[in-house]
């Protein structure tokens, strides 16, 4: 079984990936309580792609977030590292352009995107502020970034309550529907370790991103950070 440790080596992460392609998206579904597709929306809202427009989805997996862009009317890349997304993403939506490549390495020209977007991906990738320098150099000027992360419950009582859930429920819940139990293990342990929304916040700003806001949705359990390329 393949997990991934919390100093995320790049091939043990892909490794992970590759191995729960299979059954990722109903995985997604079960462990939200279906919270999943109203997050999708959310970021379709917040990317708001246009006719015309070119959108990187980064760490976009099977290409489930990366179809919300495309039905709007933007040519739309989905890109990742793990092959065996890729093929299963591909298997399902044989129209879309996937592309291999690192998050830290983006296989593409300077400001060739109006917008980028990454979905559930940024806090696996194993160096997250080349990422974020990176996501700005292939944006145009003014073009925007959106990042949907799961992040920190605002509500103290309720932290607790989720990270309870967390900590006891994803494990034993992953056990019954996943491929590869021991990814859930590290989702749980990964999100305990990330930054908060003003943290992730200050990483944009750090990146050189601009006007940097972010909204929670679900109570903070997944924020939305945007910023805009100078
Ligand atoms: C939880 S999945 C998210 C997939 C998709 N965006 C979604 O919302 O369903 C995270 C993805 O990040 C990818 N990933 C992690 N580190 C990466 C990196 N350095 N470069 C490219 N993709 C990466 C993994 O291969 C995996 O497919």
């Amino acid at each position: 079984m393949t997990r991934a440790s919390l100093d995320k080596q790049p091939n043990e992460v892909a490794a992970m990936f590759d191995k729960v392609a299979a059954r990722y998206d109903i995985t997604n579904d079960v462990l939200s309580l279906g919270q999943a597709r109203l997050w999708r929306r959310e970021v379709a809202r917040a990317v708001d792609a246009r006719p015309g427009e070119r959108v990187l989805d980064l760490a976009a997996g099977t290409g489930t977030s990366s179809v919300p862009f495309a039905t709007a009317g933007a040519y739309t890349v989905p890109c990742d590292f793990s092959l065996g997304m890729l093929r299963e993403g591909k298997k399902r939506e044989p129209w879309m352009p996937f592309t291999a490549g690192d998050a830290t390495r983006l296989p593409f020209a300077d400001e060739a995107f109006d917008a980028v977007t990454i979905s559930f991906g940024l806090r696996n990738v194993h160096d997250t502020d080349t990422a974020l320098r990176e996501m700005l150099r292939v944006t145009k000027s003014g073009g925007r970034v959106v990042i949907c992360e799961f992040s920190h419950p605002t509500w103290e009582p309720f932290r607790k309550v989720y990270t309870e859930y967390l900590m006891r429920a994803l494990p034993p819940v992953a056990e019954a529907v996943s491929s590869n139990p021991d990814a859930y293990v590290y989702l749980a342990e990964s999100i305990r370790a990330w930054p908060d929304q003003p943290g992730l916040a200050r990483r944009l700003q750090d990146a050189g991103w601009e006007k940097v806001a972010w909204r929670d949705l679900t109570g903070g359990i997944v924020a939305l950070h945007r910023g805009f390329a100078p």
